[in-house]
């Protein structure tokens, strides 16, 4: 097998909007529950406006932060930022800046050292361009991460699924755990069976398979977070 870390995970997903800063949280929870320290670090991030007074309007390091109680301010979370929606290298080659990938591992490295585990979640998919010759993905690499794959539920999710897991084998990344997150409110036929099916055809463990939740978004406290982390999140499944 691969020489991941069983400490540190990258988390990423089958496409954009799939949950994965949900499912980071819910893990956050998962851990803390267990009395684990876990850090979380989402290193860029896109579509992060700027107020009048200069302040970053960061997103998910914000909701993460807020709901999972982490100590680490948001520009510690995210040291790169971009205005514009777009995958890191668009925004780059638009806006100009600069994206040290270095800088990044510094950073982590800094977080890694005072958390039992990390969390760190990319922009978008595996294969998300993040500066010239470089994709998102390969920020896991670099940190020796086990990747959680954040998949959607439903009719198509197999294909989605293992073909994101063959890549990731293919660039010799380890892959932790899947992760079923119902984002899309899919009810077809499938859904009865996807993860069962997905089993058979996969050794990688499925640690989670979440429901679609109406204002799973916004909740109004942190023990519906809390009990949603404890009935859907099999922590046990990565924790050696
Ligand atoms: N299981 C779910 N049920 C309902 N809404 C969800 C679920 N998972 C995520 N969401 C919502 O879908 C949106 C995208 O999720 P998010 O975690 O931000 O995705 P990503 O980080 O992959 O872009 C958010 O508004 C989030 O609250
Ligand atoms: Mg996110």
């Amino acid at each position: 097998m691969y020489a991941m870390s069983d400490k540190i995970f990258f988390i990423t997903g089958i496409d954009t909007n799939i949950g994965k800063t949900f499912v980071s949280l819910l893990l956050l929870l998962a851990f803390k529950r267990r009395g684990l320290k876990a850090g979380y670090m989402k290193p860029v991030e896109t579509g992060v406006k700027i107020n009048e007074d200069g302040a970053k309007n960061y997103l998910d390091g914000a909701y993460v932060k807020k709901y999972a109680g982490l100590n680490e301010e948001p520009d510690i979370i995210t040291p790169y930022t971009f205005q514009s929606p777009l995958s890191p290298y668009a925004a780059l080659k638009k806006e100009g800046g600069d994206l040290c990938i270095k800088e990044i591992l510094f950073k982590f490295y800094d977080l890694n050292k005072v958390h039992d585990y990390m969390l760190v979640e990319g922009a978008g998919g595996m294969l998300v361009p993040l500066k010239k010759k470089h994709f998102m993905i390969d920020i896991a690499k670099y940190i020796d991460a086990g990747v959680i794959l954040v998949t959607k539920a439903g009719l198509g999710m197999i294909n989605q699924t293992l073909l994101n897991i063959e890549y990731a084998k293919s660039r010799d990344i380890g892959v932790s755990g899947i992760i079923i997150n119902n984002v899309l409110n899919e009810n077809d036929e499938s859904r009865a069976s996807n993860k069962e099916i997905l089993g058979e055809f996969t050794d990688v463990p499925i640690i989670g398979d979440i429901p679609y939740i109406p204002d799973g978004c916004c909740p109004e406290n942190i023990n519906m977070l809390n009990a949603l982390a404890l009935k859907y999140i099999d922590l046990e499944k990565i924790l050696l």
